[in-house]
């Protein structure tokens, strides 16, 4: 039987993107119908998700939804089946969806997305009569609340509510005198409600009244259940262990293809890598480098913070570039990150080429023509960039947590040896173990062009597609609908 799956969230590829949420939203439904889950995606009525889907069908209307009117609108875009949430005051704003012009979030975003939470709770109540999901999966803080709101107003209809947490980072903590507002009862101010350190927190509604929990690796599930990498929710997450996993992201292989991909100017693939040069050439001069063959070519895509370990990689630069290598860096963030790499691009013209900005077309090349990807971070829940290296060829260079360490297979001796390895790792993160990595990395480019070919073999070998998740999620959804033993 085909299940309705609910999905909310905040972002979605193509219409609305910061980072890879928009992608796993974007893609998973695909990938689920093939598992005979439907899914329909509720997210907010940003401009450009309106301008989309048109005038839609309004299927709903809230006379008073967070200090406005809202009108829910069924549509279709990007080959999604959407339901938007046409909330001007809370979402006529043009860019980033969090930020305003000056950078800082929306004074209001605990509004917004509390609006969005309400709405997938009514919806999951079975408020519009000819649609009721028979699950609902809510994505990270910004839906954190769904199943908290379903908690608070013991509907007849609930079904089961799915948390899924991309990063842990972002918790959506606001002041505690804000719940009436919210529509959420005093009582919830409480330390088994959405109490927190004096405030509310959204994800921590997420996280207590979901019936499961999935984060987007196994390490990561490990991860955010220790001191070390549960960013004050620990306890909790440890709490819930029993009903917390961790699921592997996917790529979506249709739009990382690198023999169908109009981004790159030579095709290539497994079996046949000739075309590649051609696209490190023109990544080459894309970045004002150098056009040298034989030069070892490091990339990093992706927000340039804290999180990503960018600042570590400024530190393995001096003696990486005194040693030959040349960088290419693409990517957006932290103010001083940003100027410290347009300042060793000016110091290195030929050997390091960066560009500031957010440039999809842009990142498919560099993956193209890199010979690594480098991916310092610090904690990376899943990491999408090494996955479109792995399918591109272009070899990762990955420090050993969460998502990193579950994708790629560190070249060591025995690895090697049994032809299986697909990248480098390397831990802790620090740009000290970031060198060792990168210098091991480049004298196998060097010395041992046959092995070095092996790992891109391997990498485009490797299954980066969603159908594995997709059948896992499948079956932890069944799962949840099934009624427990006795
Ligand atoms: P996160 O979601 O933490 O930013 P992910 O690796 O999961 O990291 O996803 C990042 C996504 O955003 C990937 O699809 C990546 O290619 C893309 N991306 C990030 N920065 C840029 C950029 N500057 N230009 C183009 N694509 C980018
Ligand atoms: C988050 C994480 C990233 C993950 C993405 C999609 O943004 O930082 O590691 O790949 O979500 O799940």
């Amino acid at each position: 039987m085909p299940l309705e799956l609910l999905s909310v969230t905040s972002e979605v590829y193509p219409l609305v993107k910061t980072g890879g949420l928009a992608d796993v939203a974007g893609a998973l439904p695909a990938a689920l119908a093939r598992q005979d889950i439907i899914v329909t995606t509720l997210m907010p009525g940003y401009p450009a998700v309106l301008q989309a889907i048109g005038e839609g069908v309004p299927v709903r209307r809230y006379e008073n939804l967070m200090g406005g009117p809202g009108t829910l609108r069924r549509g279709r875009a990007a080959d999604l089946d959407l339901l938007v949430l046409d909330a001007p005051h809370l979402f006529a704003r043009d860019g980033n969806p969090y930020l305003g012009p000056d950078g800082r979030d929306w004074p209001d975003n605990a509004l917004r997305f509390a609006a969005l939470a309400r709405v997938a709770a009514d919806i999951a109540e079975g408020a519009l009569g000819s649609y009721a999901p028979d699950i609902v999966q809510a994505h990270d803080w910004q839906a954190g609340l769904t199943p908290a709101y379903l908690h608070y107003n013991r509907p007849t209809r609930r079904p089961p509510v799915l948390t899924t947490i991309h990063n842990l980072a972002f918790q959506g903590v606001f002041p505690a005198y804000l719940l009436g507002t919210l529509g959420l009862p005093a009582e919830a101010f409480a330390l088994d409600g959405l109490e927190y350190f004096g405030a509310i927190s959204f994800l921590k509604g997420g996280i207590l009244f979901a019936d499961h929990i999935t984060t987007v690796s196994p390490s990561y599930a490990r991860e955010i259940t220790t001191a070390q990498g549960g960013m004050g929710l620990e306890g909790l997450l440890a709490g819930r262990a029993r009903d917390l996993s961790g699921i592997l992201n996917g790529i979506d292989t249709s739009v990382w293809d690198p023999a169908n991909d109009p981004s790159i100017p030579a095709a290539f693939s497994a079996s046949d890598l000739t075309g590649r040069p051609k696209d490190k050439a023109a990544l080459q001069a894309e970045f004002g480098l150098d056009t040298a063959p034989d030069a070892f070519l490091v990339a990093s895509v992706g927000r340039l913070t804290e999180q990503k370990g960018l600042d570590l990689l400024l530190g393995a630069l001096p003696a990486l570039i005194e040693e030959g290598v040349q960088f290419a860096i693409l990517g957006s963030g932290d103010r001083t990150l940003e100027a410290a790499f347009l300042a060793a691009a000016s110091r290195h013209p030929g050997q390091v080429g960066c560009r500031i900005g957010y440039d999809e077309g842009l990142a498919h090349l560099v993956q193209a023509g890199a010979d690594a990807l480098v991916v310092p971070s610090r904690f990376e829940p899943c990491g999408l960039t090494q996955l479109c290296a792995l399918r591109y060829g272009s070899v990762p260079v990955v420090s050993q947590v969460g998502g990193l360490a579950d994708t790629v297979i560190d070249a060591s001796p025995v690895a090697l040896r049994q032809g299986v390895a697909t990248g480098f790792q390397f831990t802790p993160p620090s740009a000290r173990m970031l060198t060792d990595a990168l210098r091991r990395a480049a004298k196998l480019f060097r010395e041992d062009r046959t092995a070095w070919q092996r790992l891109q073999q391997n990498g485009l070998a490797t299954d980066v597609s969603w159908d594995s998740a997709a059948r896992e999620y499948a079956a932890l959804f069944r799962k949840l609908l099934s009624p427990p033993s006795a």
